[in-house]
């Protein structure tokens, strides 16, 4: 099977390649907009912007991939609300070109979307619950999981929840590595607790998406942690795990804080669904910090 990643830079991107590399029947093919930044693997590497659509139809044409798994995106979701445009070219638009590209080629596509389609009034939410997004970046993710629905390909869409790991030459930064500088750093921290969410292992939407992909299973899935928990109690256990000095943190709430996109107060998915048809099953969020712990010792 040819498998395509997009933003396999990223921190999505490098557990898949990290994670299909180990497939024997598998072929993979890696697409990034910059140099390569993954570790060396079983891969082929191309460097293609996506907004490029003749770029991206000529790989395709090149490499004619079974499956793709889109995991790139404009993730920033402040930046997305102060550029809307360039959210939407790099959200929307780009999805309409890729499901172009899979329509030529009988191409399966999983997209990854987010919690931010929901407003966070009454979460954990299941696949089937209605979206209202509060920003521009839930707006966008929702338009290209709408564009999907439209089309005439088969496709899956993996929606997750505040993605965590460590990955070489990261672009950015995730909540636990942050809180764990921090607190290396010795500096306080005031973190909100009325905010929830459930905290995904790097790895374990890797696995979720390719679960996915693999058995080739229709709809949407939520593939997120297990945990409902807010940034304060994310600080806490993770000062917990690392053995760093949790008297640094302290709780505040939101309106102490303005921030340019709208955040949902309370998402969470049920993963019933996930587990029962995919096999999917998430690490706890303090197995995660183990496993954490253990790469980066
Ligand atoms: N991280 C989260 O907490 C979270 C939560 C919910 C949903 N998601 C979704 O999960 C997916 C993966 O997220 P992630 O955390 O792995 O994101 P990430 O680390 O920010 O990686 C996204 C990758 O997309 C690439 N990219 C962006 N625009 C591109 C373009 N025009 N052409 C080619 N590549 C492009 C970026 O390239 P550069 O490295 O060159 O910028 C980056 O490597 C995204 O769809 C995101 O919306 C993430």
């Amino acid at each position: 099977m040819r498998v395509l990643i997009t933003g396999a830079n990223g921190l999505l991107g490098q557990k898949l390649i990290s994670l299909l590399s180990t497939e024997p029947d598998v072929e993979l093919h890696a697409t990034g907009r910059g140099i390569c930044r993954i570790p060396d693997g079983n891969y082929t590497y191309h460097r293609v912007d996506l907004t490029e659509e003749g770029a991206l139809f000529g790989l395709f044409e090149q490499e004619r991939p079974h499956a793709v798994i889109h995991g790139a995106a404009m993730t920033n979701v402040d930046a997305c609300e102060e550029d809307p445009k360039e959210c939407e070219l790099q959200n929307v638009t780009v999805v309409e070109s890729l499901i172009r590209a899979c329509e030529n080629h009988s191409t399966f596509m999983t997209l990854v979307s987010t919690d931010f389609i929901f407003d966070g009034e009454n979460g954990p939410y299941s696949e089937e619950d209605k979206p209202n997004p509060l920003s521009a970046y839930g707006h966008s993710k929702l338009k290209a999981e709408e564009a999907l629905r439209k089309s005439t390909l088969d496709w899956a869409i993996a929606r997750t929840i505040l993605v965590y790991g460590v990955i070489p030459d990261a672009s950015r930064s995730n909540i636990v590595l942050w809180t764990k500088k921090s607190l290396e750093d010795g500096k306080p921290l005031q973190l909100i607790n009325d905010q929830w969410r459930m905290p995904t292992l790097a790895e374990d939407l890797a696995m979720g998406c390719w679960l996915m992909t693999k058995q080739q299973a229709k709809g949407v899935f939520n593939i997120s942690g297990k945990d409902l928990l807010n940034p304060y109690e994310i600080a806490l256990k993770t000062a917990a795990v690392f053995g760093l000095d949790a008297s640094l943190v302290s709780e505040t709430d939101g309106s102490k804080f303005t921030q340019p996109a709208k955040r949902p107060p309370r998402t969470g998915f049920k993963l019933k669904k996930s587990m029962e048809v995919l096999g999917y099953h998430p690490s706890s969020f303090e197995e995660g910090l183990e496993i954490l712990k253990n790469q980066l010792s």
